[in-house]
């Protein structure tokens, strides 16, 4: 076997906050093989776009990470970071929920382009203007030589979008990191990157991370999910499995709040009744119990491990091979 592209093991992510710390991701333990697709699920403030920010270097101050992340075979969790700046730009390419986020505002969006390729790619001028045009083409970008001058503000969110998209790309790189790419978009524009990332698994080698709290974009794009809860992966398999035969209480409510393709998009989410625990003071037994309608009172003292449901499908629930 090969060795997988990415490899995370117990990852944790601790915050010093006023008064204390809070432990935001907890032994998180996952791996991407080439041109897989992982998608990331869970309800905000599970962890899901701090476990990414760790591994690729990107904490806020008051964040430090543990564990180990090797990409290519090579521990990069808390390289140097000249070397995390090199693999950011040249082998990982990350896409942001908010565009403005992801680019330079006093930059016009034809020189962020091309100054990556430049920069990684050592390209010259022309060949990085060559292929960043054709980036944009791919994405169907409407009129990039014409929008090549402008500044991020004076693109819509979709075209900007796009852009950073764009950047991402630009320098071929084995893994995308999506954290909710499209969460702050209309629905025609989501649908148009959605397709683009779908065609980028078929017909290249890159392999992608998506965090999303929408498992019909799951469902599109991954092969294998993730679901994380209150800062720790509950259950993980392939999304078939996990559409089908979902194990734990969690996964199956969260599904369960998903409305159907069928249903009127403007009804809003059916929420899982209760909220997630506080991080700084998370309980001895399982996060989710005081939302779970199938808690037994083991759940309350002990925290359930992840354990095999079946095959690679692992789940954290002691009802594990019950339901
Ligand atoms: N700079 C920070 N200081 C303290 N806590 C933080 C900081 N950034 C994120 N957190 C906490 O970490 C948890 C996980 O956040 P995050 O990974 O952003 O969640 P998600 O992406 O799943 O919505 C949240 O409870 C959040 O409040
Ligand atoms: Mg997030």
């Amino acid at each position: 076997m090969t060795a997988p592209l990415l490899k995370c093991e117990e990852l944790s992510v601790r915050f010093n906050i006023k008064g204390g710390s809070l432990h935001a991701v907890e032994s998180l333990s996952f791996s991407v093989g080439r041109g897989e697709c992982v998608g990331i699920v869970g309800e905000s403030g599970s962890g899901k776009t701090q476990s990414c920010m760790a591994l690729m270097g990107l904490l806020p101050r008051n964040g430090a990470a543990t564990g180990s992340v090797r990409f290519r075979g090579q521990e990069i969790l808390n390289a140097p970071r000249k070397a995390m700046d090199r693999i950011r730009g040249d082998s990982i390419g990350m896409v942001f929920q908010d565009s403005m986020a992801g680019l330079t505002p006093f930059m016009r969006i034809g020189e962020q382009l091309c100054e990556a390729l430049v920069e990684h790619k050592g390209m010259n001028n022309a060949q990085a203007r060559a292929r960043a045009l054709e980036v944009l083409d791919i994405l169907q970008f409407p009129q990039p030589k014409r929008r090549f001058g402008m500044y991020p503000h004076e693109l819509s969110g979709g075209m900007r979008q796009r852009v950073m998209i764009a950047l991402a790309l630009a320098c071929k790189p084995d893994l995308i990191i999506a954290d909710e790419p499209t969460t702050a978009l209309d629905i025609t524009i989501q649908a148009q990157i959605l397709e683009f990332m779908a065609g980028l698994k078929r017909h290249t080698d890159t392999a992608i991370i998506m965090i999303t709290h929408d498992f019909g974009v799951a469902a599109e794009l991954c092969d294998r999910v993730i679901v994380m809860y209150a800062g720790r992966m509950v259950e993980s398999g392939n999304v078939a499995d996990i559409f089908d035969r979902p194990q734990h209480p969690y996964t199956q409510a969260l599904l369960r709040a998903t409305p159907r393709l069928d249903s009127d998009p403007d009804a809003g989410l059916p929420l899982i009744p209760g909220r997630p625990p506080d991080l700084q003071h998370l309980p001895a037994g399982c996060s989710f119990a005081d939302r779970c309608t199938q808690v037994m009172a083991r759940c309350r003292t002990e925290r359930p491990p992840l354990m095999p449901a079946f095959d690679a499908h692992l789940s954290a629930c002691f009802r594990n091979g019950q339901s």
